[in-house]
């Protein structure tokens, strides 16, 4: 085969749970770039596998009663048949409690023994005496040692603070409520702070980062010593044994990237390929699709294991964010938490497969699924553009067949075939909403034409030639040549928009398919007219979003039976509640431009400082000045009977200043008073951010008083 050698993997789902539609987001990612560069003939290869380790899977399986094989091999199913149902295809979709992935284990084991980066140390740990196991972070629940909330995870609290659980007040077991005892055992550690050049280097130079991402490797972890990587776990733990330390087991996140490469070798057992080809040979490119909250396992733990194996580094590591509904996280009580299975059941998978790839970019941003949104713009794009081509000229084209020569179609095929390598770009750089745009751009041209060249009327003059006994055959003729060119303009037209849509919406590629008696054989398609064949009978692309499938769909997210939805983790593409060593908050990907934007001011002593005096105020009256475009006028209390009236720019980003009555702020108490035009402004609010709707005032902190002083 030729072309690019590339091997795609995406995120493995942990076998504890069910495929939501926050998973999907990566997925469907992956899937559209794969397909992408399938249709451009390159030798294009997509792993997956269930991440089937650890304890929470042991958990699971005892309350089912069953063998965690046997559970695993359930969970595999179901996972497979919700991937199917979202057109997400794999070359090869595995398990990491394979024999292949264990080998792999093995040979990493080694090397990275060999290469010195394995210690061990006795560490302390929660034990369930009931149990009888160690209990992971996600296990121990307790009272918050900060803010007093209860029932908080042992990794962290809702109200953001990090910690570990023998800080929890009142730690109790989650699995049998016991009070965990402190135990001392051996673990094996990987020294990563060995790799640290290494890892320096490659964060900055391989390019295999977005730059938000480097930055916050840089920010985050590589400004400190990178802590050891605490790899091995006491038996009883569902996992592989590692072979030199009886009794103990790989961690979950030590096989779990390793099983991209065990099922790889699957796939290369099946079709006598060889492994070696696809994660030694340096001219092979790996792309790795995440979410950004197993950032660090890929970027700083896997590239270290990578290295020490001798493999192949990713060429490129593609980060993207979490998922939120109608702009909140996912909730079960709202009904938002969907399982694929349910949104299956009321809804188009092409829906979703449009909505998420409309809103997809290379950034790591977040992406809001607004449902309303999304009906509205599958209704718009996809029924009332891209299908409406095929809906109001094949039926026609059924009678006339596809014209032998193209007809003069004033440039429209030729501009879009000319749109082919800037789509092109912007798929390989995951910029899918650019692609969509611009094929869309040819939809509506395409409508116009169309529209002006009314194939209904053409046709209505024909059948009226038809049925005139006195109408010669010639003019039947050319009455029925009239109508044949435009609707092949028309079905023209539209197989180019399916062939650029067709890594985002595959079921309609394939009704194009058989509507046009064609095979779309690759990208250039869109290159060469389809002539002179006939075109089948118009069947049914698309339907309009049913209004009522939404709702039934949220209705019965409402009552799906799901595991807990853990609270302080928050709801990601791979929402993993296992026992993984992840941050309880979100990783935040800042950037550097506000810094680049405007550098850090010279240095001041205290004194200059204390010369601002800055207190707390409570706003008591806000209102709109309304002959000023950007003003507010607010009346800031600090405590007592003191109050200070101030004019503040802020009307574009606060429309609706009564939300902001009785918040606390922070305001500049001794500025000079000003007289403006509307009256006298005596002091002034601290806000940030460049002006207009992005103007972000300061609160404190929730126990503040008006009046305090900052210092
Ligand atoms: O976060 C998760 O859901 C993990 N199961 C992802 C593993 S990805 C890889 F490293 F295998
Ligand atoms: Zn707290």
């Amino acid at each position: 085969m030729s072309g690019r050698r590339i091997l795609v993997t995406s995120a493995l789902p942990y076998a504890n749970g069910d495929i939501h539609i926050g998973h999907l987001v990566e997925y469907i990612r992956s899937d559209v770039w794969v397909r992408f560069q399938k249709l451009r003939g390159e030798n294009c290869r997509h792993f997956c596998a269930d991440d089937t380790h650890g304890a929470a899977i042991t958990i699971s399986a005892k309350k089912k009663g069953v063998t965690e094989e046997e559970f695993i091999a359930e969970v595999n199913k179901s996972h497979r048949a919700d991937f199917a149902g979202f057109g997400v295809e794999f070359d090869n979709y595995g398990s990491t409690n394979s024999p292949q992935t264990r080998r792999f284990c093995e040979l990493f084991w080694k090397k990275l023994r060999e290469g010195g980066y394995v210690v061990e140390r006795e560490i302390e740990q929660l034990y369930d005496p009931i149990e009888g196991r160690f209990l992971a972070d996600r296990f121990v629940r307790g009272t918050c040692p900060k803010c007093g909330r209860k029932d908080q995870y042992g990794d962290g609290c809702e109200c953001g603070h990090v910690y570990s659980p023998m800080d929890l007040i009142d730690p109790k077991s989650a699995l049998s409520g016991a009070t965990p005892e402190l135990r001392k055992s051996m673990h094996l550690f990987v020294e990563i702070e060995k790799a640290r050049d290494f890892l320096q280097d490659w964060v900055d130079n391989s390019g295999a980062l977005q730059p938000e991402v480097a930055n916050f490797l840089k920010g985050q972890f590589l400004s400190d010593d990178l802590r050891p990587w605490d790899i091995s776990r006491p038996a009883p733990y569902f996992g592989f044994e590692i072979p030199d330390a009886p009794g103990n087991y790989w961690y979950v996140w030590f096989d779990a990237p390793i099983g991209y490469i065990g099922s790889t070798c699957e796939w290369c057992e099946k079709n006598g390929e060889k492994v070696e080809d696809w994660w030694l040979d340096p001219s092979t490119e790996i792309h790795h699709f995440i979410g950004k909250d197993i950032t660090y396992f890929h970027t700083l733990f896997w590239p270290t294991s990578l290295r020490a194996a001798g493999f192949n580094l990713p060429t490129k590591v593609r980060v993207h964010g979490f998922l939120t509904v109608n702009g909140e996280k996912m909730s079960k009580s709202k009904g938002t938490f969907i399982l694929a299975r349910t949104y299956l059941k009321w809804l188009d998978p092409s829906y979703l497969r449009y909505f998420f790839s409309s809103k997809t970019s290379s950034s790591v941003d977040d992406l809001d699924l607004n449902l309303e949104e999304m009906e509205l713009k599958v209704n718009a794009d996809l029924v009332g553009v891209v299908v409406n081509l095929a809906s109001r000229t094949a039926k026609f084209a059924n009678l006339t067949g596809l014209s032998d020569v193209y007809p003069d179609d004033g440039g429209l095929f030729a501009e879009a075939a000319g749109k082919s390598e800037e789509i092109a770009a912007a798929y390989e750089e995951c910029e899918y909403g650019k692609a969509i745009r611009i094929a869309l751009e040819c939809g509506y041209r395409a409508n116009q034409y169309v529209e002006s060249n009314a194939p209904w009327t053409l046709k209505k003059e024909w059948s009226a030639l038809e049925k005139d006994e006195s109408a010669s055959q010639e003019a039947r003729d050319a009455a029925k040549k009239k109508l044949m060119d435009v609707v092949t303009v028309s079905l023209n037209l539209f197989r180019q928009i399916v062939v650029y849509l067709a890594p985002i919406l595959p079921d309609l590629a394939k009704k194009t398919e058989k509507l046009l008696n064609t095979k779309i054989t690759g990208w250039d398609d869109v290159q060469k007219p389809l002539l002179g064949s006939k075109v089948n009978e118009y069947e049914h692309m698309m339907t309009r979003v049913p209004r009522e499938g939404i709702e039934s769909m949220i209705e019965e997210s409402k009552s799906d039976l799901q595991r807990d939805v853990p609270q302080t983790t928050p709801l990601t593409a791979n929402d993993s509640s296992n026992e993984a060593e992840k941050p309880g908050i979100a990783p935040w990907f800042d950037s550097d431009a506000p810094l680049a934007e405007e550098p850090l001011s010279e240095t001041i002593s205290i004194d200059d400082f204390m010369k601002v005096d800055l207190r707390v105020g409570r706003i008591v009256e806000a209102e709109q000045v309304k002959e000023a475009r950007k003003l507010l006028k607010l009346k800031i209390s600090l405590g007592g009977t003191q109050t200070r009236q101030v004019f503040a720019g802020i009307k574009a980003a606060y429309p609706e200043p009564e939300k902001l009555i009785g918040r606390l702020v922070v305001f500049v108490a001794n500025l000079q008073p000003r007289q403006m035009k509307f009256g006298l402004s005596e002091g002034m609010v601290v806000a940030s951010g460049p002006g207009g709707p992005d103007v972000f005032l300061t609160f404190p902190d929730e126990g503040a008083k008006p009046g305090m002083r900052l210092h």
